[in-house]
């Protein structure tokens, strides 16, 4: 089993759009059993698959409210994708506070070794906020591995050592987990996202080879609550999300300690 964290502490930048669509390609065309977990209080993941809002979420796992996983996941609308939800209430998490307690930064780092041995799940796929909180650390301590979305304005290009700033917070937190790569959202072929590409390139952080080109049908796909592989399949996003999982899967994203 596999725990991949979606993470960028800057915000809109793909994260959520990335999460949904990764988590439904897998269980459709790959046949993989996926739980997803929204650990950003927003909840953009979870209103995305209309998950139920007060019932278990990760904040009362988090909060010792709830102990068992399976009380607090849900199922969505589609096969092999379960949810467990986020709730407006891990904004009040202190990260100062939780950090003495060992069950809330743990909790996510439990249910997957929970998971594991009743072989729940094949993938884990974590929706993070856009800033380090107590949820996103406990992501952390979980995961295998991290997708580092990125858009590239000029604010992003402008951030980029804080990108690279953010790659060693995350080795710092958890010395095993490996960044499979940073992926580049909303492209479109103008000089200026061509070039800051290419510096990405240059930084020494792994890029997927598939960039995810803008497109109107991501904004609709999101008011409609579909995946883009049921909004609209052949889109130009919608098949890149396609390439990008591929490409994932190739370079050994499924596979054990990659
Ligand atoms: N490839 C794309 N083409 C066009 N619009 C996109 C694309 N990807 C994402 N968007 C849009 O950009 C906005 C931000 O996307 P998303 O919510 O996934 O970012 P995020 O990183 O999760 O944001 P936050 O940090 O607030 O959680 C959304 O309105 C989404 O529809
Ligand atoms: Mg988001």
């Amino acid at each position: 089993m596999k725990t991949i964290e979606i993470m960028n502490v800057k915000g809109g930048v793909g994260k959520t759009v990335t999460t949904v669509n990764m988590a439904t390609i897998l269980a459709e065309f790959y046949g993989k059993r996926v739980l997803v977990i929204d650990a950003d209080p927003q909840g953009d993941t979870s209103a995305f698959f209309d998950a139920p809002k007060d019932e278990g979420n990760l904040f009362a796992m988090m909060t010792g409210l709830c102990d068992y996983y399976q009380d607090a996941i849900h199922l969505t609308d589609y096969h092999n994708v379960d949810i467990l939800p986020s709730s407006t209430d891990l904004f009040d998490l202190d990260l100062s506070t939780v950090e003495m307690k060992n069950y809330a930064i743990g909790t996510i780092q439990s249910l997957r070794d929970a998971a594991e041995e009743d072989d729940a799940y094949d993938v884990i796929i974590v929706d993070c906020p856009p800033s380090f909180t107590a949820s996103s650390i406990a992501a952390l301590y979980a995961a295998d591995s991290v997708i580092i979305p990125v858009k590239l304005d000029a604010f992003s290009v402008r951030g980029m050592e804080f990108l690279l700033a953010q790659v060693r917070e995350l080795h710092r937190i958890n010395g095993k987990c490996k960044v499979d790569g940073c992926l580049v959202t909303q492209w479109h072929n103008v000089e200026v996202i061509r070039q800051a590409e290419s510096m990405l390139r240059d930084k020494g952080v792994p890029v997927f080879s598939t960039h995810i080109r803008r497109s109107d049908k991501v904004d609709e796909s999101t008011w409609y609550c579909e995946p883009l592989a049921v909004y609209s399949k052949y889109s130009s996003a919608g098949v890149d999300y396609r390439c990008f999982v591929s490409e994932w899967i190739q370079m050994g994203g499924l596979n054990d300690g990659v």
